[in-house]
């Protein structure tokens, strides 16, 4: 441990005790490194504060001692974005025992929850008051609320209620000098210039450590229907979100499944099955939800709406579950993907967004190039398409060396399907964010004039690089002062 270091966590134990800082390295191990086990940092401590006052004692005095801090919630970042660097410059913040729900509340439809809450306590506690938080993803079990909100995390209801930034009313932060942020107080307006709240929002907990949000809540739902579609392209599945989107209001997702990933799910995840026949070259998954009982029930809706596309040619063939359990089985599937593809073997990641008019003609076009360009190679891409946002994995030539094909060939795939994608208009990142991962490929896609801001605003309130050091952007040397 540096001297530095040990400055810090000898002040934080005597004036907290134990329960503050681990050092044990088998203790600190898992959180070392990120869940797809790409990235290997180095950390000599991991601090655990249970308050807003002790993450401020944490941040003033970890600035003093010049000790760069690495926040962490459920270390579920696809990007490498809570892994320490490797270096063992920087301590783990882990805001995981700051687990309190402080407020929830049916009547304005507002949780105050802690950073350290888990999304699916969250989702059961609002469910407990008749409410609902409609986010939702695969990790949902690790993922918490202070790194949903820092990464403004998507998933697969991002269709009818948005991103976390859509959701979130109210942020609390400790800023990178020990001051406190407090945009709790869910204000439906306030025009005070910068939106402090938004700002912090996904910036990867480099501006700030967020210790807690107010949250958006929205009615139960009191049935749902998924239905499961086989089909022939991405075009005629853009076809048949335009459809449903024109007929009603009660999507709530629209997920792309190719052949190949529902293939890998198959394979890997214990007890799944296809809904229809598993030879279909692309699948869709519908959620279609009712908070109303008046309302048209879901699995009646989807039934119209796949006999409509049938006859339409918008679909070969589908099925509306029957049931919860069939429903949920769905879902499971769709979920099992990341996991399943982790899996099979090396590929490589790109999480994307393009118009959504433009995705079938990105992914099929994309798809061939990257696979002529890069022979032996196979592109699968799966989502969300009716966000325009796919995860457009490459995966390497059968028989390849694992980590030669990580450290040779993979960059330069990513390199090529990002200037597709900046050719197509989008974005790099749509949902998982920078991290270290895609540090590199934001600075050389700019523009220019986008990251000299994202790197002043770093530079403003985090002047001596203390937050997540390594993410999202470097700060480049200080201009020359008189
Ligand atoms: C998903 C994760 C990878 O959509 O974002 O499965
Ligand atoms: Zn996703």
């Amino acid at each position: 441990m540096r001297p530095n270091q040990h400055e810090l966590v000898e002040s934080l134990r005597a004036r907290f005790g134990a329960r503050m800082v681990e050092t044990d390295p088998e203790a600190l191990a898992p959180w070392l490194t990120d869940w797809r086990n790409r990235f290997h940092g180095a950390a000599p401590a991991l601090l655990s504060p249970e308050s807003l006052e002790e993450v401020q004692a944490v941040v003033a005095l970890a600035g003093a001692a010049g000790v760069p801090l690495v926040p962490q919630g459920g270390n579920t970042s696809m990007v490498g974005g809570a892994t320490p660097p490797a270096d063992g410059s920087a301590v783990i913040l882990s805001l995981r025992r700051m687990k309190r729900i402080r407020a929830l509340s049916a009547e304005s439809s507002l949780a105050v929850a802690e950073a350290g809450v888990i999304l699916a306590a969250l989702q059961d506690a609002a469910q407990e008051i008749g409410r609902r938080f409609p986010l939702d993803l695969g990790s949902r079990g690790s993922a918490t609320v202070g790194g949903l909100v820092s990464t403004n995390a998507g998933g697969t209801q991002v269709l009818r209620f948005g991103t976390m930034r859509g959701l979130v009313a109210g942020v609390e932060a400790v800023l990178p000098d020990g001051s406190v942020h407090d945009g709790l107080s869910a204000l439906k307006k306030d025009n005070r210039g910068y939106d402090l709240n938004q700002l912090l929002i996904g910036a990867e907990g480099t501006l700030g450590i967020v210790t807690a949000a107010t949250l958006r809540l929205v009615p139960s739902v009191v049935s749902r229907a998924v239905a499961w579609v086989g089909l022939d392209s991405p075009e005629q599945a853009l076809r048949l979100l335009r459809h449903a989107e024109r007929r009603t209001e009660a999507v709530e997702s629209f997920e792309i499944i190719p052949a190949e990933a529902l293939a890998s799910v198959l394979a890997h995840i214990p007890g799944t099955r296809a809904p229809v026949d598993a030879g279909r070259r692309w699948h869709v998954l519908i959620e279609a939800v009712s908070s109303d009982p008046g309302e048209r029930a879901p699995d009646d809706l989807l039934a119209a709406l796949l006999g409509e596309a049938l006859e339409a040619g918008l679909a070969q063939d589908g099925v509306v579950s029957a049931s919860e359990a069939q429903a949920e089985a769905f879902w499971r599937i769709r979920h099992g993907i990341s996991e399943s593809e982790r899996a099979r073997g090396p590929a490589v990641q790109h999480d994307i967004s393009v118009p959504v008019d433009a995705m079938p003609g990105f992914m099929t076009g994309a798809g061939a190039e990257i696979e002529a360009r890069f022979p032996g190679t196979r592109a699968v891409a799966y989502g969300h398409l009716g966000d325009g946002n796919v995860h457009f994995h490459v995966r390497a030539p059968a028989g390849a060396d694992r980590s030669r094909w990580y450290a040779d060939e993979a960059p330069g795939i990513t390199r090529a399907v990002h200037d597709l994608v900046v050719a197509a208009g989008g974005s790099i990142s749509a949902e998982h964010g920078v991290g270290q991962m895609k540090r590199d490929e934001l600075a050389r896609l700019g523009p220019a004039s986008r990251l000299a801001a994202l790197r002043a605003i770093k530079r403003a309130l985090d002047p001596a690089g203390i937050l997540n050091p390594g993410k999202l952007v470097t700060l480049a040397p200080a201009p020359d002062r008189p």
